[in-house]
C-alpha cells in the first residue's frame, strides 16, 4: 500500500444505535477526515469490557447497529477501514508488550480512571483491565502508526499517556512508533430534548435516521429557552438546544433569522422548530434509507467488516514484525 497520507485511528465502544450527538460530535468529523487521510475506524469491543464485563451479550448486536450508523452517516468502507478490535489479535499482543514498560503511577494518575471509578459505583472497578485501559488504547493507535487521533476532550489525557508510552518504547528499543496527537476539531454542540447533554442514558436523544414522525414529535416537544414561557416573551437562543441544531442544519440566513426573531419574540418556538424540521427531516430520511438498505443485506455488511478486519490485520501484522524485531523477540 503506497501511502504518504497521514494515518488516522479512532474507535468507539459498541453501545448500539447512534444519535445526533455522536453524529455531530464525532462522526461527521470522521467523514471529513476520509478525504486526505488513511483512516481506521473500529469497534472498541474489548474496551467495552473494561466497564461492562458483565453485559457481553449486548456487544455483537450493538456493534452491528453502530457500523450501520457509521456508513449511514457517510463513512465510506471502500476508503476508510472499518474493523473490529477483537478480530485483530495484534491489539492484545501489543498491549501486553506495552504493559511491560508502563509505570503503574501513570495509569493511576489518569483523570478518567479516578472519575469513572468514583461515578460507576454500582460495579467493582478495582480491576487490572480497567486500570490498563490506556495501554490497550495506545496499542490500538500505534499499531497503525497513527499520528492523528480524533477524540473528544475527555480523551486528551489518555493520548498524553500514549505519547509517554511511545517515547519510553522508542527510547528502549528504537524509533518504531510516531507520537500520536489528538485531533480536536471543535465539535458542534448538541443538546438533548430535555436541555441536557444528548445521551442515550438520559433518554433525551434523537437517533440517526429516526423516522420523520418521531423526529418531529421529539423536536416539537423539546425544551427551549425556559424563560420563554409565552409566545410574546423574548428568548435567548444561546441557551436553547433548537438553536444549536439550527446552527448545524440551517443556512446562515436562517440562523440569523432565528437569532434575531427569537430575541424580539418575532417568532414563536413552534415556528422556529418547524423551520428546523425542514432541514433536519430530509437528512434523517437520507440516513434512514441508507440504514434500511444496509440492514436488508446483512451478508453484505458482514463481508464489509471481514474485509476491513483483513486490511487492519495486514497493517497490524507488519507493525508487530517490526516490534518483535526491535525488541529482539
Ligand atoms: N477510549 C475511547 C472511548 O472510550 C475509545 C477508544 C479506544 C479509542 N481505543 C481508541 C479512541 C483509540 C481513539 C483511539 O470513547
Ligand atoms: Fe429556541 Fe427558537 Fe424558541 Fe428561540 S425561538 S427559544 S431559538 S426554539
Amino acid at each position: 500500500m503506497p501511502t504518504a497520507r497521514p494515518v488516522v485511528v479512532s474507535g468507539m465502544r459498541p453501545t448500539g444505535r447512534l444519535h445526533l450527538g455522536h453524529l455531530h460530535g464525532a462522526l461527521s468529523n470522521w467523514v471529513r477526515l476520509q478525504e486526505g487521510h488513511d483512516c481506521f475506524f473500529f469497534s472498541a469491543d474489548w474496551h467495552a469490557l473494561t466497564t461492562s464485563y458483565h453485559q457481553t451479550d449486548a456487544i455483537r448486536p450493538a456493534e452491528r447497529e453502530m457500523f450501520v450508523d457509521f456508513i449511514a452517516a457517510g463513512i465510506d468502507p471502500a476508503r476508510a477501514t472499518l474493523f473490529v478490535q477483537s478480530q485483530v489479535k495484534e491489539h492484545a499482543e501489543l498491549a501486553l508488550l506495552l504493559g511491560m514498560i508502563t509505570p503503574l503511577g501513570w495509569l493511576e494518575r489518569s483523570p478518567s480512571y479516578k472519575e469513572i471509578r468514583e461515578n460507576l459505583t454500582d460495579r467493582d472497578l478495582a480491576l487490572y483491565g480497567f486500570l490498563g485501559y490506556p495501554v490497550l488504547m495506545t496499542a490500538d493507535i500505534v499499531l497503525y502508526k497513527a499520528t492523528r487521533v480524533p477524540v473528544g476532550a475527555d480523551q486528551v489525557a489518555h493520548l498524553e499517556l500514549s505519547r509517554e508510552i511511545v517515547r519510553k518504547f522508542n527510547g528502549h528499543y528504537g524509533a518504531v512508533f510516531p507520537e500520536p496527537q489528538p485531533l480536536l476539531t471543535e465539535a458542534a454542540k448538541v443538546v438533548g430534548t430535555d436541555g441536557r447533554k444528548m445521551s442515550k442514558s438520559y433518554g433525551n436523544s434523537i437517533e440517526l435516521g429516526e423516522p420523520a414522525e418521531s423526529t418531529r414529535k421529539k423536536i416539537m416537544a423539546a425544551v427551549t429557552d425556559p424563560a420563554r414561557k409565552r409566545r410574546q416573551d423574548p428568548g435567548n437562543p444561546e441557551v436553547c438546544g433548537i438553536f444549536y441544531l439550527h446552527r448545524i442544519y440551517s443556512d446562515p440566513a436562517t440562523v440569523a433569522w432565528v437569532d434575531g426573531n427569537c430575541r424580539t419574540a418575532g417568532i414563536g418556538c413552534v415556528d422556529c422548530k418547524r423551520k428546523l424540521l425542514e432541514r433536519l427531516e430530509p437528512d434523517q430520511e437520507r440516513m434512514r434509507e441508507r440504514r434500511e438498505a444496509l440492514l436488508a443485506r446483512p451478508g453484505d455488511l458482514d463481508e464489509l467488516i471481514q474485509l476491513g478486519n483483513g486490511r487492519a490485520r495486514a497493517v497490524a501484522a507488519a507493525t508487530m514484525d517490526q516490534v518483535r524485531a526491535a525488541m529482539k523477540l
